[in-house]
């Protein structure tokens, strides 16, 4: 059967991840999670020590940098490697959440973290989601979806995430770091959030997990089989 490109772009929070690996799943296509590569590069800078307004030192920074996924057995999903180190918890914690959108908008460190996610562009049958992926990274992508939901929404998805791993975190913190990503995720110079052309909104406020897993899956053998 053909295989497609599918890119999956939208705000922070709003389920973004979670229903590409149930569609990569389904169609036994391979899950990028590219939001994972802007968290380990900034993970990399914070311990590190990079301070990443001076260009000197991200493009140095960057030249030490490989990232790669690595099947987990254990939820069928993969896990991001940084520099071969399994970095999958480090790259969710609130203070890789409160910079990752300021490291995401310099230039150099996107001209690295796109040219590998385009590498997997070689081989279809992709599901990719993030800030970019419909617009800049896969223009040509066969299946583009935006993906929305009430802010109210997504502060509690967040919220409940953090609580099931162990944070330590309010809604208020939730709610303000969302709003952040969010306004310099829409605000960059370079490659900003927004929806493609010929990309279809979702808004998934009142939508179950199954319901868009569903939803999407009917779009997606649309264009398979008829394309
Ligand atoms: O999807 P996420 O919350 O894990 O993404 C983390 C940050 O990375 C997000 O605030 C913006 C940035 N990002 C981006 O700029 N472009 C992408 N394609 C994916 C993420």
């Amino acid at each position: 059967m053909k295989k497609i490109i599918i890119t999956i772009d939208g705000y922070s929070s709003c389920g973004k991840s979670t229903l590409a690996k149930k569609i990569a799943k389904d169609l036994n296509y391979v899950f990028v999670d590219s939001g994972a590569m802007y968290r380990a590069v900034t993970h990399y800078f914070l311990k590190n020590n990079i301070d990443w307004t001076k260009t000197d030192q991200v493009i140095d920074a960057i030249k030490h940098i490989s990232l790669q996924f690595e099947y987990n057995a254990q939820n069928g999903t993969s896990d991001i490697l940084l520099n071969g180190e399994n970095v999958e918890a480090a790259i969710r914690e609130m203070v890789v959440n409160e910079n990752v959108s300021e490291v995401a908008a310099i230039k150099e460190v996107r001209e690295f973290t796109v040219a590998e996610q385009q590498k997997n562009s070689i081989e279809k049958g992709i599901v990719m989601d993030g800030r970019d992926i419909g617009t800049v990274v896969f223009p040509d992508a066969e299946l583009k979806i935006f993906l929305t939901a009430s802010p109210e929404v997504r502060v509690e998805r967040r919220y409940q995430q953090l609580l099931a791993q162990g944070k330590q975190v309010t809604r208020e913190e939730v709610r303000i770091n969302n709003e952040k990503r969010d306004y310099i995720d829409t605000h960059r110079e370079i490659s900003p959030l927004r929806k493609a052309i010929d990309a279809i909104e979702i808004d998934n406020t009142n939508l179950t997990t199954d319901e868009q897993e569903k939803l999407l899956l009917d779009m997606a053998y649309e264009k398979i089989l008829n394309n």
